[in-house]
């Protein structure tokens, strides 16, 4: 059997960070209620001009060097992101040209906050049939350019950043399974609802910025990540006390408490970067990743289980062999 390993990770987080209370002074909020509710203390924000692809492209070099790949090596580049540079091209076709990978094929992958996942479950694939050898994987967002800051339900949870990660045909170890679901139907409760087809600004009751019935959406997103959890572990024949490490999506401390406990684990193997990215999106789990891979926490050879659930619903999970 083939598997696809991860031979090498990166991240990149902008510059400016926004603190709970630099927003208290903007909405009414305070670092409190923030803390408390979601376990946030700060978040990224892209500068002025600053694009999801060059949050990406540092993110792909960074990965590269790790892997100690080039990138003109690569046979495919996937970005899973919400908040492309363009329309057209895809954020990936930009990343390549940075890069100076042409010829290597480049697409864009739309599942919100599961985008990695998604992303991440395509080259799995590519690699496991034969038709890909070293494939690009980054989740990347600015989803603050798309937040309504007078809206302090919304405001406090988002960041931007980027995280990558390469993987290559290996023969011995590497992604176990991965496994993607979707509900379609619930999409009110977690969208932006605009874009090219159903248009922008007033016709469609938005500016183009984040709504969420966040009650709803948590309610939502701790069934389905208990599921896909579950779903992971049986379809490998694995136990709870199998796994080494659990690297959830950072939306709220409390999901991830709850899918933590779910799977009898002590928080001391759970990566956490929630407080300090905030939710980032598609770019969640590779930066906590990342950030555990270049911290030592994670070693190679242990088994991890990453996770995420986001607007769509989508939802998703991959268990490897690190
Ligand atoms: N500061 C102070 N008070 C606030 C704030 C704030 N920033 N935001 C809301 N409140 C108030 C509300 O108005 C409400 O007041 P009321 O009782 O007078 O009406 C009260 O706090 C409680 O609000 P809830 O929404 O019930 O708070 P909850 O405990 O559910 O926390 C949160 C809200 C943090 C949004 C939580 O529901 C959550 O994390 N949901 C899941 C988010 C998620 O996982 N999203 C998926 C990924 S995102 C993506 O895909 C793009």
């Amino acid at each position: 059997r083939i598997y696809a390993r991860i031979a090498g990770t990166g991240s990149y987080l902008p510059e400016k960070a926004l603190t709970n209370e630099d927003l208290a002074k903007t909405v009414e909020t305070s670092d409190e209620w923030i803390r408390e509710r979601t376990g946030i203390t700060q978040r990224h924000i892209a500068a002025d001009g600053q694009t999801t692809s060059d949050l990406a492209h540092e993110a792909a070099l960074r990965a590269l060097e790790a892997a100690g790949i080039a990138a003109d090596e690569l046979d495919m580049i996937i970005v899973g992101t919400t908040t492309p540079d363009l329309i057209f091209p895809s954020t990936a076709c930009l990343v390549q040209a940075r890069l100076g990978a042409a010829g290597s094929a480049a697409l864009d992958v739309n599942a919100a906050c599961s985008g990695f996942l998604y992303a991440l479950s395509v080259a799995d694939k590519f690699i496991r049939c034969g038709d890909a050898k070293k494939v690009l994987v980054i989740g990347a967002e600015t989803l603050t350019r798309i937040i309504d800051w007078t809206d302090r339900t919304t405001c406090v949870l988002f960041g931007d950043g980027a995280g990558a990660a390469v993987l290559v045909a290996d023969s011995d170890t590497g992604i176990l399974s991965t496994h993607l679901h979707a509900d379609g139907s619930k999409k009110e409760l977690l969208w932006t609802p605009a874009g090219v087809s159903a248009g922008f600004g007033d016709g469609v009751g938005s500016s183009g910025t984040i709504k969420m019935k966040g009650n709803d959406v948590f309610k939502y997103a701790v069934k389905a990540l208990d599921s896909v959890v579950d779903e992971a572990l049986e379809a490998n024949g694995l136990s709870k006390a199998d796994l080494d490490w659990l690297v959830p999506h950072q939306a709220n401390l409390r999901i991830i408490e709850a899918t933590a406990r779910r799977l009898d684990m002590s928080m001391d193997q759970v990566v956490v970067t929630v407080d300090m990215h905030g939710n980032t999106s598609a770019a969640s789990v590779p930066l906590a990743l990342d950030a555990a891979v270049r911290s030592g926490r994670i070693q190679r050879g242990q088994l991890l289980l990453l996770e995420a659930f986001g607007g769509g619903f989508t939802w998703g999970s991959a268990l490897l062999r690190y």
